[in-house]
């Protein structure tokens, strides 16, 4: 990407900008009175996306309209995109992304085709979709179809979903998978509402990251559903998903999605959901996406959850049946402030989404748990960055990262997560938890539904927390903590008592004393998670067998607790955990819990062959973001 100079850019930015407010026709899309105004382009050098062939300051895309049909035979969505794009007068052509999309035509609003070009594509990033511009071109329509390999969709069997008689599809976009389904600007600086017509097979049931804007209606073999998002989104956030789902409602504004047989358990697990939103917004100021549904998706889902915006997406593996992995829900749903209000401007911010989020979660975890539930969690947080840290990178290590020539998924490490959010328990315990919560909802109330970048973050804590106080500015260690590797000294280190008890007895059991059975019965799953993760990683099979013997963890139920003592057992090469193992790596897709195991399985000449079997069983069902990689390991 080139750039004259920083005033071009700005100039250009600003006419964007104008563009937008000066109440131009936007074609047919009626404007609410409350959309907010499309966020100008950011125009300085770190809010430049190298993760996507967008020119937005030439000409972005501000409006999507799908309208899309489901093909489960040939695995394909296919239909139009009808972009709304913001523009400057003088430009030739928009950039889109595009990822193995099958483009069949572009044409204007009156319906003339448009010349367009796929550039050469790269592996990762996919190609640009250049299209030419003509001066009066405003909207742009896409005919195409996603390819049966798209990576943001995974097509499931009907043997595949818990029903059993009808298939599954469902999207993944975070961070730059989208653009294998949708022909857009897939960057997270360019906000877009956008709007969806879906045609699915008659009886199953459309589902998306937006409220419905219409009833469904069945004619012809064929279910329509419609949405419509008025808030303007990074498109990540854009997702759907369709099968035979079922709907029960949790409160005035919450409820979840799943098929038939999960819903009770779900909506069981999920009870705590109103209480949840009520706590956030009493921390972080309004909740602005009206509904908070959730979607428990089919097993194979990779990622805990997704903070799809109204429709959050869950793993089933955190239904325990005690609620105890529910802050699951408090991280989706704080990102419905930290991310999808105020989002990441590239992928190397990604600590402003998701470090913000975990910090967010504890706190609404205390509100609703109390200070010593959350008080462990975070030690369990730490303990996790403790361990992962001595393994990256110093460069890695930094909360804005460099990634150039690199995917963002690079930067999915505990440094986004577990070290942003320590740094903002450090500010919130050296300012006082009063002024930092006053200073956190403000933050969100300027930032709505903008861009930021870690130098927005740093320059508006400047202004609106520390106010010219040079002693606190110095105590905050700011730019140390944002730009250079490592914990700086001043992190705020969890309570050492968190598990004072579940401590001991890891040194009694070190020592080698009988598994306390009575101490294990008492624990709650953070404290079972803290016993298994600090026990020696070599332990003799006489050891091993006295744990699984005491506690029953080859069959324990809850999904953390069971992969804490998998990976364990793994490390050990402890063959009788090897049934569990196998059950586990094939009843769900987790890649949290699938990646680790496997690729420590393949390491050793004990695990090689277990792997090999495990993966030959279990490679259908995980998604294609997991078999990618595990693909490589050549099992
Ligand atoms: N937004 C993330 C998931 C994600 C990040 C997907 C980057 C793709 C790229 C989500 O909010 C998340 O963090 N999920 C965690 C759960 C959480 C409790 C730490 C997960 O899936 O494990
Ligand atoms: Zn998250």
């Amino acid at each position: 990407m080139k750039f004259a100079s920083h005033a071009t850019l700005a100039a250009a930015v600003l006419l964007l900008a104008a563009c937008q407010v000066s109440g131009e026709d936007p074609g047919t899309r009626p404007v609410s009175a409350q959309a907010p105004a499309i966020a100008p382009i950011l125009a300085t050098p770190d809010a430049v996306d190298i993760h996507s062939f967008a020119r937005p300051h030439e000409a972005r895309v501000h409006h999507v309209s799908l309208d899309l049909t489901v093909d489960f035979d040939t695995k394909r969505v296919g239909g139009t995109a009808t972009l709304e794009i913001a523009r400057q007068p003088a430009a030739k052509a928009i950039v889109l992304d595009d990822k193995g999309l099958e483009i069949e035509a572009v044409t204007d609003a009156a319906g003339q085709a448009l010349q367009y070009k796929v550039g050469a594509a790269d592996a990762n990033l996919g190609a640009p979709l250049a299209i030419a511009l003509r001066p009066d071109t405003k909207r742009l329509v896409i005919r195409y179809k996603s390819a049966p390999d798209a990576e943001a969709l995974q097509w499931l069997s009907p043997q595949q979903t818990a029903g059993k008689q009808r298939p599954y599809l469902f999207s993944q976009g975070q961070a730059i998978l989208n653009r294998t389904w949708i022909p857009t600007q897939d960057s997270p600086g360019i906000r877009q509402s956008w709007g969806a017509t879906i045609r699915v097979p008659a009886g199953l049931t459309a589902v998306m990251s937006a409220p419905r804007a219409a009833e469904p209606m069945t004619e012809g073999g064929e279910s329509v559903f419609k949405f419509k998002m008025n808030n303007n989104v990074p498109p990540y956030l854009i997702a759907i998903a369709v099968g035979d789902l079922k709907f029960q409602s949790l409160g005035t504004r919450s409820g979840v999605w799943t098929e038939q047989a999960t819903l009770g358990a779900a909506a069981a697990e999920l009870a705590d959901t109103e209480k949840m939103i009520n706590a956030a917004e009493g921390l972080f100021g309004p909740y602005r996406w009206q509904r908070y549904d959730m979607l428990v998706l089919p097993p194979s889902f990779p990622f805990g959850g997704m903070e799809n915006p109204t429709l959050t997406f869950l793993t089933p593996t955190f239904i325990a049946g005690d609620k105890s992995l529910v802050s699951l829900i408090a991280h989706e749903l704080a990102h419905s402030w930290s991310g999808n209000l105020a989002t990441n401007a590239t992928w190397a911010d990604f600590w402003l989404n998701e470090g913000m989020t975990t910090y967010a979660t504890g706190r609404i975890v205390e509100a609703i748990y109390g200070p010593k539930t959350a008080t462990q969690e975070i030690a369990l947080g730490v303990d996790s960055l403790n361990k992962e840290i001595i393994t990256l990178a110093p460069a890695d290590t930094r909360l804005h990262i460099d990634l150039k020539g690199r995917s963002p998924d690079d930067g999915l490490t505990d440094i986004a997560y577990e070290k942003g959010a320590a740094f903002l328990r450090t500010i919130e315990s050296t300012v006082g938890r009063q002024r930092f919560d006053a200073w956190l909802k403000g933050w969100f109330e300027r930032n709505r539904f903008q861009p930021v970048t870690s130098a927005i973050f740093l320059s508006d804590l400047r202004q609106h927390l520390i106010k010219g106080d040079k002693a606190l500015e110095a105590k905050l260690m700011l730019d140390e903590w944002v730009y250079q590797p490592g914990l700086p000294s001043n992190m705020v280190k969890p309570d050492p008592q968190a598990f004072a008890d579940v401590d001991r007895a890891v040194a009694a059991f070190a020592r080698g004393a009988a598994p306390d059975t009575a101490a294990w019965g008492r624990w709650n799953s953070s404290e079972r998670l803290r016993f298994l993760n600090k026990l020696p990683r070599q332990m003799p099979k006489l050891r091993l067998d006295a744990l699984d013997q005491a506690f029953g963890l080859n069959a324990v139920g809850n999904m953390e607790v069971r992969y804490a003592w998998l990976d364990l057992a793994v490390g050990n090469r402890y063959d009788p955990a090897v049934p569990s193992l196998e059950q586990f790596l094939t009843a769900q897709g987790r890649r949290k819990f699938v990646r680790p195991l496997i690729k420590a399985l393949a390491e050793t000449p004990w695990g090689k062959p277990i792997a090999s079997r495990i993966y030959a069983r279990g490679r259908s069902l995980y998604h294609p973001l997991v078999t990618q990689e595990l693909d490589k390991l050549n099992l």
